[in-house]
């Protein structure tokens, strides 16, 4: 059986190279080493990974702005899919960010990304079709 337990900066290595690996998450400057470590040390306790016999097979991301939460990065290796991994991931930030009074939470799904839309409606999240995302890079790096 799996274990879920906080995801420190140690892991960082591994994490990314499952990113690297997976179909539907997006790797951006914002997760380079340094600044997954001021995440990490922003929103302590909300980000998890889930381990099974010492490997990696999973991991998610969580922080908040102090009103609503924001999940990022949940990943799931192929070969551990549809055993509640990712169920339990959430529901670990989600019962960790309701600790923190946060009882809203977002998570941006790329729109071609379906095997991901299906596990979020499944869950119960609602498709926001009443909003447009606009976002704006300063500087000149395309994949800030
Ligand atoms: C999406 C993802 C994280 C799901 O991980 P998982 O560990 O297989 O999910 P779980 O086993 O916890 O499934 C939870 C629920 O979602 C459903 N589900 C999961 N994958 C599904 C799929 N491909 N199609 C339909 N339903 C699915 C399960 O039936 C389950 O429902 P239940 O709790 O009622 O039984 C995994 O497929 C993944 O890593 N995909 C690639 C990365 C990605 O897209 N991440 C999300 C970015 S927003």
């Amino acid at each position: 059986m799996f274990q879920v337990r906080l995801m420190t900066i140690d892991d960082y290595d591994r994490v990314i190279q499952l990113m690297k690996g997976t179909d539907g998450v997006s790797i951006r400057d914002a997760d380079s080493r340094e600044s997954t470590l001021r995440y990490l040390e922003r929103n302590p306790g909300l980000s998890f990974i889930a381990e099974l016999g010492g490997a990696i097979v999973g991991c998610i991301m969580a922080g908040h702005d102090g009103r609503r939460g924001y999940l990022q990065h949940l990943l799931v290796l192929p070969e551990h899919r549809r055993k509640g991994v990712a169920n339990a991931l959430v529901e670990r930030c989600l019962l960790e960010l309701e600790g923190l009074g946060i009882k809203k939470s977002h998570i941006d799904v790329l729109k071609t990304n379906s095997v991901a839309s299906k596990f979020w409606a499944r869950k119960g999240w609602k498709l926001r079709t009443d909003i447009d995302r606009y976002s704006i890079i300063r500087g000149d790096s395309e994949n800030a």
